[in-house]
């Protein structure tokens, strides 16, 4: 929770696809900042809500350790850190409020172009670069498959080529970069998109959206792209 703070703080990413739609929602709520110099901390104006601009994968972090009350992140960042958390031996930090309309994107399993695509069952053996290790190894696990899990922090598009991985499990979102590095989309393990997020605890923070139903992410959206 916010402790002493009488002032909310939403935490949204800096730069990157989701730091103007973020502003953008923001502002029409009726949320107007001071400039600050750094523009990593931005003092509300017209109500006592301070925005905090920071790394998207930060995000979940900042709400887990009360820095701030709220975020906007994508649920694929979100779900990702709960899961390493709980993996861990943590309990729920995080929990997604409602999914915000923008951002729209998913977690795909894609292979090279020659492969002949048939069933998951052929990830058997292979090497998957991914910058989404849990979530990865917690479907990998989910359907009986042995494969070994590259952790890449960015670039993994480009691991099969360099001979790192034969596969990856990346974000996808117009396709063009899976295109460009000659590779397709055989599985989807996420639909994502931009969500409101919040710790878990229905006592912590000052949101006043404890009777909002939360939305419970799961792997209850996969399907065979192929
Ligand atoms: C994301 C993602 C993919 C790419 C997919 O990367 O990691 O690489 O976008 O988009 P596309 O399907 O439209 O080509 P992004 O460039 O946002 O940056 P990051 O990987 O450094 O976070
Ligand atoms: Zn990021
Ligand atoms: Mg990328």
């Amino acid at each position: 929770g916010n402790g002493a703070r009488d002032r909310l703080r939403i935490a949204i990413q800096k730069s990157g696809r989701l730091a103007e739609p973020a502003r953008a929602l923001l502002t029409a709520c009726g949320l107007s900042w001071r400039e600050s110099r750094d523009r990593l901390f931005c003092y509300g104006e017209s109500l006592p809500v301070d925005l905090l601009l920071v790394r998207d994968d930060d995000i979940p972090g900042l709400i887990r350790d009360g820095v701030c009350d709220l975020g906007v992140v994508g649920r694929n960042v979100l779900l990702e850190q709960d899961i390493a958390l709980k993996a861990g031996g943590g309990s729920e930090a995080f929990r997604e409020w409602r999914p915000l309309g923008f951002g729209g994107c998913r977690l795909a399993i894609a292979v090279p172009e020659t492969w002949a695509w048939q069933s998951q069952a052929q990830l058997a053996g292979t090497r998957l670069a991914t910058s989404y290790p849990a979530i990865l190894r917690q479907w990998l696990d989910g359907q009986g498959i042995a494969a070994e899990v590259v952790e890449l922090s960015g670039s993994v598009e480009i691991a099969p080529r360099l001979g790192q991985a034969d596969a990856i499990c990346d974000l996808v979102s117009s396709g063009a970069t899976l295109a460009a590095n000659q590779l397709k989309p055989v599985m989807t393990l996420l639909e994502s998109e931009a969500v409101l997020a919040g710790p878990s605890s229905a006592t912590s923070g000052a949101s006043g959206l404890d009777q909002a139903t939360p939305r419970q992410p799961a792997f209850d959206g996969i399907w065979d792209d192929a």
